[in-house]
Parts: structure tokens; sequence; C-alpha cells
């Protein structure tokens, strides 16, 4: 009797400490199994007495039956602590906000053509477009680019055929445009254009708008007076630092290209400028009557001028990016603070 009642204390005890399926099944067997020791228990009762061996009977049978019971109760605390672990690991937050999605925003490169195009278009310029594929003809022979000058060489020019280019710059659709219409023009052509070309301040395709006005009495100084007006408004600077230098461009007379004062150093001179103080922004000049001519303008009542600009540097100067390449790099970092 003592003994039985060892053994129920120890068996409730281990049970009752029990968390998984696998040892309650080795308790069980412990006690309950072929070998177990309650069993040995039964089996001995073979040698007791008559008298003695339903009471032997009824006690091992008590404490089985409890031990039984104990074994179920365990059994349904294991289970139900195992649905409170997956449904604790499994909780789904229905208060928590939803992730929503990225709102996407407008490239900088496209900002900057829409904000030039609003200011020239409230200067009373049209906006026209062209294709990006030229024909040798138009990207340079209709623009007084004569065939041995340097811009027509392989070193800064994509060459799909021996006719066809990637176009260099905006300046043929100044023909395209003229050769379908009367004067007088006032129009600009914002677009991509392809040079062999890569560092920190070039990129092979990159964009320009054309600038070109005809008409009976544009001058050099109606140019000046346009590029500078144009470059405070679109840096909201009254006071913006410009300068024309004379250069060469084969279809204009006389040429220049405009400077604008270095944003990133403030004209201490930086990387970005080659330590000049200036970055330039666009070339620019009177349109040379050997464009107006064949396309059968009277270059004696009308004169013209015309300008090409560099859409990334405005870019840059305008948002303070320091290098072109990361325009082109497609780094949403980079990109969504223009949203
Ligand atoms: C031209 O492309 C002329 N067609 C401009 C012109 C038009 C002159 C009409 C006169 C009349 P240029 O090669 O300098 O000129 O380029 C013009 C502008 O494009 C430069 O001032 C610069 O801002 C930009 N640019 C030139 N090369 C690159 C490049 N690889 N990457 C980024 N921007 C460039
Ligand atoms: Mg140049």
């Amino acid at each position: 009797m003592q003994e039985l009642h060892t053994i129920l204390k120890e068996a409730l005890a281990s049970l009752s400490a029990i968390e998984s399926p696998a040892l309650l099944e080795e308790c069980k067997a412990k006690y309950l199994g072929k070998t177990g020791l309650l069993t040995e228990h039964l089996k001995a009762l073979g040698k007791l007495s008559p008298e003695e061996r339903p009471l032997r009977g009824a006690e091992i049978n008590q404490v089985k039956v409890a031990i039984e019971e104990a074994l179920r109760m365990q059994r349904e605390k294991i289970s139900q602590l195992e649905l409170d672990r997956q449904l604790a690991a499994e909780a789904l937050d229905v208060t928590l906000p939803g992730r929503g999605h990225g709102v996407g925003g407008l490239h900088p490169v496209t900002l900057t053509i829409r904000r030039i195009r609003d200011l020239f278009s409230a200067m009373g310029f049209e906006v026209a477009e062209g294709p990006e594929i030229e024909t040798d003809y138009y990207n340079f022979t209709a623009l007084n680019i004569p065939e041995n000058h340097p811009a027509r060489a392989m070193h800064d020019t994509f060459y799909l055929d021996a006719n066809h280019v990637l176009r260099t710059h905006t300046s043929p659709m100044q023909v395209r445009y003229m050769e379908k219409r009367q004067p007088p023009y006032q129009v600009i052509v914002p677009g991509r254009v392809y040079r062999c070309d890569s560092d920190m301040t070039h990129t092979p395709m990159f964009h320009q708008v054309e600038g070109l006005w005809v008409s009976e009495s544009v001058t050099f100084s109606s140019l000046k007076t346009t590029l500078i007006e144009f470059m405070r408004r679109f840096f909201e600077q009254e006071e913006l630092k410009a300068r024309f230098r004379p250069s060469f461009f084969p279809f204009t007379e006389p040429s220049a290209e405009m400077d604008v004062g270095c944003v990133m150093c403030h004209g201490e001179g930086c990387r970005v400028c080659s330590h000049t103080g200036w970055l330039e922004v666009l070339g620019c000049g009177m349109v040379h009557p050997n464009v107006l001519a064949p396309l059968g303008i009277d270059t004696e009542r009308y004169v013209g001028f015309a300008f090409g600009l560099g859409v990334e540097r405005l870019a840059m100067l305008r948002y303070g990016v320091n290098d072109l390449r990361v325009f082109f790099e497609n780094d949403l970092k980079f990109l969504t603070q223009f949203n």
C-alpha cells in the first residue's frame, strides 16, 4: 500500500512538469506500459492469496485510474500551451497601419525640362520635338558643318551607319523646323542627345533644349537679354552672375558660350567647375546665313539667334548635385528626394 502511494505521488509530480507530448508518452510507458511499474504490481497479483487478490487489485486499479486521469489532463494542458504558442507566433495586429504604396515622382531631369519649357513659353516661345536618330545631313551638313569638321569624327559621334547618327545636339531641329514654315520663328526644342563622352560633367546621353528666334528685328543684345532673363527666372536670382565668352559654332556667327557662376563653390573654384568658378550652360550665336539661305529664307530681311543649353547642367545647379552621373544611375535614394 505504502509503495503504491509512493508510485502515485511520483507519477503525478513528474507528469505535471512535462510540456512535450513525447515525454508524456515516455512517462506513460514508465508507469502503465507492458513493463511499467504499475503493470509489475498487477502481474504480482497472481502470487497473492484469493482473499487478498481483489482488495489489492482494487487498490492498484485506483492508482492506475488516477494516473490515467492525470495523463489526460496534462495532455490537454500541453495542447492548449501549444495552441497559445502558435497563436502568439502567428498573431496578426489588425490595428497596424498598412504598408501602403510608394508614390512615384517625376525625374529631376523631367522637372527641369518642364521648368525650362514653362519659362520660355511665358516669353512667347513655341515648343517642338524631333527625332533622336538623325541623318548626316541634318546633324551636320545643313548646319554648315563641313565634311572634315572635327565634330564629325567618330570620337564624339555615335554612328548607326554611314548616313545615320544618334543626334549629337538638338540643333538639327532648327533646320527641320524652318524648312516647313515661314519666318518669324520663336521656338524651343527639348530632347535627348548622344555623345561618346563620360566623366563627372559629361554623360553619353544627356538633354539639351534648343532655342531659335528669327525675325526682322532680333539682335545679339536680344539674345543676351533673353538668356540672362531666362537664367535669372530659372534660378530665381535677380543678380545671377553670367558671362558670354566668344566661341565658335559653324552654324552661328558670331558665336558665344554662356557661363553662370558655380553654385557649388560660389565662384571659389571646385572640382565641379574645374576650379574656374564658372559653369558652361549653353552655346549660342546669331544664325549663320549659310543655314538660312538654303532654306529659302531672305537673309537680307531676316536675322535670328539660336542657343543650345544643357539640361543636366541646369538641374545640377538648381538641385545642388555635384555629379552628373547620378541622374542616370536610377538610385531610388537619390530619386525619391525629388518626389
Ligand atoms: C552644342 O551642342 C550646340 N549645338 C549649341 C548651340 C546651339 C550653339 C545653337 C549655337 C546655337 P555644345 O557642344 O557646347 O554646343 O553643348 C551645349 C551644352 O550642352 C553645353 O553648354 C553643356 O551644358 C551641355 N553638354 C555638352 N556636352 C555634354 C555632356 N556630355 N553631358 C552633359 N551635358 C553636356
Ligand atoms: Mg561646348
